[in-house]
């Protein structure tokens, strides 16, 4: 199947879901401005926006291309920038450096990043459910996708992931653990990224186990090439910095597997990822070619 010239794709996307971010973020004047300063800070810092545009591209592939699917969109992003500032902080990562700039805490101080987290995971929520948000998704379809994303958010998806992440620093590298860490700190939400998208897309159960199947592969393959990039990324295009992983004795594929098998896992399970999505022929080349970028990226 073809593949999307992805650059002006991705482009699109991050323009419709920025916007919605925009509209549901609190305004930077208005009191606490502190607070909303902060939330806006991280939020709006740029970021691929990958998991909005899984969401957008996994609708349009069910044939949906309206804005249903900003909410979710801007919902996932709401979360992933909370998640991000908390994985930032002295407690977990400490990392000074995100998104090109200082890290939530490094401008706004420990306590308030850690508020402003909280409030952006509350926030995704609300929109998630808000009436005036999601005229074009019935009830029971916005249900589904709370359900979802809320799942995928907790403690048996990214939090369950970032507490055995932290756990297990310096411990013996073991597959299993770190096959846990990460389709959980990262594959969940990414997986409920596309379900979301499928849900919205008002996809049937079959084609739903496709999406499934491609939103766990492409998860897991994002977090081997995010430790990838760790070890031999630039952090200047990256924009946050390298070599935290290995300093922290973190639970990586290529402290486990090395690089290259790790690049080859990493590539494999993509191309398998697309394999799930063959059903939908080319209404989801936006997905393949974005699968691809997932492991090609040097960002
Ligand atoms: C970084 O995610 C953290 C992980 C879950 C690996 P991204 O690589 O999607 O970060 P942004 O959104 O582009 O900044
Ligand atoms: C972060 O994983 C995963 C989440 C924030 C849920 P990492 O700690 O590897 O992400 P980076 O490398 O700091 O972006
Ligand atoms: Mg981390
Ligand atoms: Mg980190
Ligand atoms: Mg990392």
């Amino acid at each position: 199947m073809t593949a999307v010239d992805l650059a002006p794709y991705l482009e699109t996307c991050r323009r419709r879901v920025d916007r919605q971010l925009d509209r549901v973020l609190p305004p930077e004047g208005a009191f606490p401005d502190v607070l909303h300063r902060a939330m806006r800070y991280s939020t709006l810092a740029g970021g691929k926006r990958v998991r909005a545009a899984l969401a957008i591209a996994s609708a349009e592939a069910c044939g949906r291309d309206d804005d249903a699917v900003l909410p979710a969109a801007a919902a996932l992003e709401l979360i992933h920038a909370y998640s991000l500032i908390h994985d930032d902080l002295p407690a977990m990562d400490d990392d000074d450096i995100r998104r090109g700039r200082p890290t939530n805490h490094k401008v706004f101080g420990e306590a308030m990043a850690i508020l402003a987290g909280d409030a952006l995971l509350t926030l995704a929520f609300h929109v998630l459910a808000d009436d005036g948000l999601n005229p074009n998704l019935g009830a029971p379809d916005r249900i589904r996708v709370i359900q979802e994303i809320g799942r995928a958010a907790g403690h048996g998806g990214l939090v369950g992931g970032q507490a055995v992440d932290v756990a297990s620093e310096g411990l013996h590298a073991d597959m299993a653990v770190l096959e846990y860490i990460h389709t959980h700190k990262t594959g969940a939400l990414i997986r409920a990224a596309v379900r979301a998208g499928a849900i919205v897309g008002g996809a049937g159960e079959t084609d739903f186990e496709a999406f499934s199947g491609f939103g766990e592969k492409v998860g897991l393959a994002f977090q081997i090439a995010d430790d990838l990039l760790d070890v031999e990324g630039d952090p200047a295009v990256m924009g946050k910095s390298v070599g935290g992983d290995n300093r922290k004795q973190k639970q990586t594929y290529p402290r486990l597997l090395g690089l290259v098998e790790s690049r080859g896992l990493a590539k494999e399970l993509v191309e398998k990822a697309i394999e799930d999505i063959d059903r939908f022929g080319g209404r989801a080349g936006p997905l393949r070619s974005m699968a691809r970028f997932i492991v090609e990226r040097k960002r």
